[in-house]
């Protein structure tokens, strides 16, 4: 079959709902200054979908520095590969502010998460080695192991018991090659607000011998006394072999690092695919997280507020009566029985006649009979925000278990 022809006619799970969801649902314009209120479609809607958790993407100190970097610096320089010619004293302070904040001996910068993950991965295991992974692990993650040559064992989100079982597996097979094992978890896990639980996949480590890999992308900054993230929120920062986050959610911003023990992260350094095949960070961005850290280090009433509106949002959802799950975490997921047509109705009535803008997750991210509305607090929403918000959650939802809304799918 033509590859074209197999295209059209099957768009995939997401693209196939784009001729009714496009420029609505996905592809959706936030328009208007970052901040809990911005303007969709012409109208003012309260929204509860960007990762600026610490509020930083609108802190005026963070754009008069990205500012002053952007008129010095120009979006262009560093020009080349740092490996070659794109190296500066700014991508280095910000490494060693970072393996400072994160207690690591060393910090390599990457350009970006998803693909840093992926190469970080691809870096580190050899054929002989085996992964061990969590099954909710992020795209990134599910990426980076399909580029594993070797053998490779999932197991069921947070199972310890199953992942205690993977590891004999895979203790057995690299007895036999002679390779290493490398667990595979997130800090927090994006969708459902869970945490890995760390403490658990540490205390393996007296019973058998593997590395242990943290994507904690939601966690730095929003978890841990510090906000040096999940390991320190959970005490065993140490157990974490090697440490991961990018500057797309707390940072407000591109690009990330990854970090660990300095001859690992010098081999790193030489041997990841996506830093030395690709261009440096650019220096706004260089200049601008150095000035993020700062802020996130010595501004703890940022985290205080964040957590603030997130423990009302939950525990004001979970009073009436709302499915939250079981986050642990800033994210807030608010789990609703009903189909994909259910859920444009519901979203498409929350927007425009309750003026609340929020992430729609349905299958296959989330079983088919389930809505995930998914609500992403910051420290710059209010607590008059958050009733607002439940106040619409709760006649939308009336409005659900009643059958008001059509079963065909809204369009715009
Ligand atoms: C868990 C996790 N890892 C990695 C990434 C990718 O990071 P980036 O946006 O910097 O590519 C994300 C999302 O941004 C994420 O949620």
């Amino acid at each position: 079959m033509d590859i074209f022809e197999r295209i059209a006619a099957n768009r995939g799970p997401l693209g196939s709902h784009s001729h009714y969801a496009h420029g609505y649902f996905t592809f959706p314009k936030l328009e208007g200054e970052v901040n809990p209120r911005m303007i969709f479609r012409g109208k003012e809607v309260l929204t509860w979908s960007l990762n600026n958790y610490l509020g930083l993407a609108n802190h005026p100190e963070v754009r008069k520095v990205d500012a002053e970097a952007a008129a010095e610096f120009g979006m262009a320089v560093p020009m080349g590969a740092r490996i070659m010619s794109g190296n500066s004293n700014y991508h280095e302070k910000l490494e060693a502010d970072l393996a400072d904040f994160i207690k690591k001996p060393d910090v390599l910068l990457l350009n970006f998460g998803y693909q840093g993950v992926v190469s970080i991965i691809d870096a580190l295991v050899s054929r002989h080695d085996v992964i061990v992974y969590d099954a909710e692990s992020h795209a990134c993650i599910i990426d980076g192991v399909r580029l594993h040559q070797g053998k490779r064992f999932v197991y069921p989100h947070n199972d310890m018991a199953s992942l205690e079982k993977q590891l004999e597996r895979a203790k057995r097979m690299t007895d036999e090659t002679g390779g290493g094992i490398l667990v595979i978890t997130e800090g927090v896990f994006g969708m459902s607000g869970n945490l890995g639980k760390l403490r658990e996949v540490v205390a393996l480590k007296e019973k058998f011998e593997f590395r242990l890999f943290v994507d904690d992308a939601h966690g730095f900054g929003t978890m841990g006394e510090t906000g040096a993230g999940t390991g320190e929120f959970l005490g065993v920062q140490d157990g974490i072999d090697i440490y991961f986050s990018t500057f797309a959610k707390s940072m407000a911003s591109i690009g990330a690092f990854v970090g660990g023990p300095e001859s690992v992260i010098e081999y790193l350094r030489y041997n990841m695919r996506s830093q030395i095949f690709a261009k440096s960070l650019p220096m706004p961005l260089t200049v601008g997280a150095i000035k993020r850290l700062e802020l996130l280090r010595t501004q703890p009433e940022l985290k205080e507020n964040l957590w603030t509106v997130v423990r009302a949002l939950q525990s004001g959802l979970r009073e009436k009566g709302f499915n939250i799950g079981t986050t642990e975490s800033p994210v807030t997921p608010v789990l609703l029985n009903g189909q994909i047509p259910d859920a444009t109705q519901l979203t498409f009535d929350l927007r425009e006649n309750y003026g609340i803008f929020c992430s729609i997750v349905v299958y296959p991210v989330v079983p088919k009979d389930v809505i995930m509305l998914r609500l992403i607090p910051t420290a710059s929403h209010t607590l008059e925000d958050v009733k607002q918000t439940i106040a619409a959650f709760e006649a939308v939802a009336a409005k659900l278990d009643k059958g008001l809304y059509s079963k065909q799918p809204a369009t715009a």
